[in-house]
């Protein structure tokens, strides 16, 4: 068989990327999309952020994955193409591919690098399995038309991830899903939810004591530095991540240490001591709230599985 088919659907336009760049910020409060975490030193942050012990939501998943493997795969079927949205390592899929026997693998993520080498050590494992990357900021749009075959699709979205969209995105981003699964009659959704849960325990999951998530968030400026030729000061910001209980969210910022400036493409962008950027939110979900989203995306049947002791669910909708 030949080697994984991979697919860069990322340069959309580098001109319109760094004019929204930008204007976020120059904009008060500032602002940096949070797909700049995930540079190749951002997703190896990241790895060692899901080994954290407060970071519970990697450890919760894969122990409810574990424990409802049989259920779970039951409920979804075989012979689906499995979608891995937001596959980084793969790690996640793999322990689903011989309960669930796809047809074959498509990892779907921002960062090329990242799944690019994820295929190739997957591949001696899954000989006879057709692997696919796609290379997509899926954060502005699903597209994987051409991609996809016209056989029934199981879209699994692991680890959370649908809290780094606002409801509304969420909304908009899983009635794509779901258009994609009605063309595709044997379809589903397989998605991992962090709920709502004590004030404390969520504080120290995004601002950890060896300053982990801390590195991660910094690690933006340095990435934004390199991409775009950028002169930030990375030890001038230090990282802010709390949970807001009235907006159910997670909020990550950087904040500037004392007075600065830098230029933007010929401005002059200042920012007082203590100004802070917005870098990310992550959602948290009632497990009805996160229902409610789904119904409203267009899914009609729902099941949930929780989490022993934390909560953090899944669920599968078709
Ligand atoms: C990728 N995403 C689900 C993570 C989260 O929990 O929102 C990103 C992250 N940010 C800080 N720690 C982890």
């Amino acid at each position: 068989m030949d080697g994984p088919l991979l697919i860069d659907r990322l340069a959309f336009d580098p001109e319109a990327e760094r004019r929204e760049l930008m204007a976020g910020l120059l904009r008060e409060p500032a602002s940096i999309p949070p797909k700049y975490f995930y540079d190749e030193l951002g997703c190896a942050i990241y790895g060692a952020i899901c080994r954290l012990p407060e970071y519970y939501p990697t450890r919760t998943e894969v122990e409810l994955f574990q424990a409802r493997r049989l259920e779970i795969a039951q409920a979804i079927g075989p012979g689906r193409q499995f979608v891995d949205l937001g596959a980084g390592d793969c790690c996640k899929a793999k322990g689903w591919l011989p309960f669930l026997e796809p047809t074959r693998y498509v990892a779907v993520d921002i960062a090329m690098h990242e799944i690019a080498a994820a295929l190739e050590r997957m591949a001696p494992d899954f000989p006879g399995l057709e692997l696919a990357g796609v290379a997509t900021d899926f954060s502005r749009a699903l597209e994987l038309d051409g991609v996809l075959t016209e056989s029934p699709a199981l879209f699994f979205y692991p680890g959370s991830s649908i809290g780094n969209f606002t409801p509304v995105e969420a909304r908009s981003f899983l009635a794509r899903v779901h258009r994609y699964c009605v063309a595709r009659p044997g379809s589903s959704l397989l998605i991992g939810v962090d709920g709502k849960k004590d004030k404390s325990l969520l504080d120290a999951a995004y601002d950890d004591a060896l300053g982990i998530t801390a590195a991660f968030n910094r690690n933006a400026l340095r990435h934004l530095n390199a991409k775009f030729g950028l002169g930030f000061d990375v030890n001038g910001f230090s990282h802010v991540g709390f949970y807001n209980e009235a907006e159910g969210r997670i909020e990550m910022h950087l904040e500037s240490l004392r007075e600065q400036s830098l230029l933007l493409d010929g401005q002059e962008r200042r920012f007082a001591a203590g100004e802070r950027i917005h870098t990310e939110n992550s959602y948290k979900y009632a497990p009805d709230e996160f229902e409610a989203v789904l119904r409203d995306a267009g899914f009609g049947s729902i099941r949930r599985w929780d989490a022993a002791g934390v909560a953090y669910s899944v669920f599968h909708a078709a």
